[in-house]
């Protein structure tokens, strides 16, 4: 049982003082009862609130990108850094959303949220092998046997061993990386395992899905056919 206000909340349909508004307007019904307390508890999965005479599904399956600046943290909260939940609009916040994986404070780009948490497991299993790209400036200059290294699976300085990855030199000093799993500072150490220290990194893409023309600092909802096609690659 959960408090009317609070679900109506939770659905979307508006912040707590527009839910106010809605209910003492007799715009909202339980069980096609017109009720104005939003202290009334309900039973979303027996009982049927709606709005304006449309049932409320309850929360709706959110996945959305951002394409994350520097100097924010990937925590739901924290005590004295920015976090990446403050770049989201509230209509998302109101869904539950929550990353999917981690990028570390300085590297930008493409992060995804979502409040389908079996997506999300999916979506950073290891076992699943979703690639993510990055793009990587750094000292030196990656070569052919960095190449190899890379795709024979590397063991990073603490022994920790790797999945085969992707390593393609793009000039001096510039790399893309394709990872299919998510291990602390992943590209990082291993740019740093082969001597190359890593000074920008971006994520560009995650699966199919490039940051395309979203610019830095913005969020948008991912399109139906997008999470399926999310889906289809995690299943
Ligand atoms: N690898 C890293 O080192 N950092 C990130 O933020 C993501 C992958």
């Amino acid at each position: 049982m959960e408090r009317l206000d609070k679900f109506l909340v939770s659905c979307g349909v508006g912040s707590r003082s527009q839910v106010k508004d809605l209910l003492k307007s007799g715009r909202v019904t339980v069980d096609g009862v017109p009720e104005r307390d939003g202290a009334r508890k309900i039973d979303p999965q027996t009982q049927t609130a709606a709005l304006d005479g449309q049932p409320l599904g309850g929360r709706r399956r959110v996945v959305a990108m951002l394409n994350k600046p520097a100097g924010f943290v990937t925590a739901t909260e924290d005590r004295s850094e920015r976090t990446v939940m403050e770049l989201l609009p509230e209509t998302l916040l109101r869904q539950e959303v929550k990353p999917v994986g981690r990028l570390d404070k300085q590297t930008e780009g493409l992060l995804l949220f979502t409040n389908d948490g079996d997506l999300l497991h999916r979506l950073i299993s290891p076992k699943k092998e979703v690639p993510k790209r990055y793009y990587a400036r750094h000292e030196g200059q990656a070569s052919a046997e960095d190449v190899a290294a890379f795709a024979a699976g590397l063991v990073l300085r603490d022994g920790t061993v790797c999945l085969p990855a992707v390593l393609e030199p793009l000039g001096p000093g510039e790399s893309f990386v394709i990872v299919r799993e998510g291990k602390y500072h992943q590209v990082r150490r291993m740019m740093a395992a082969r001597g190359m220290t890593v000074t920008y990194l971006e994520r560009q893409g995650e699966g199919l899905l490039t940051l395309g023309g979203l610019p830095r600092g913005q969020v948008r909802e991912l399109t139906e056919a997008e999470i399926a096609a999310l889906e289809a690659e995690c299943s």
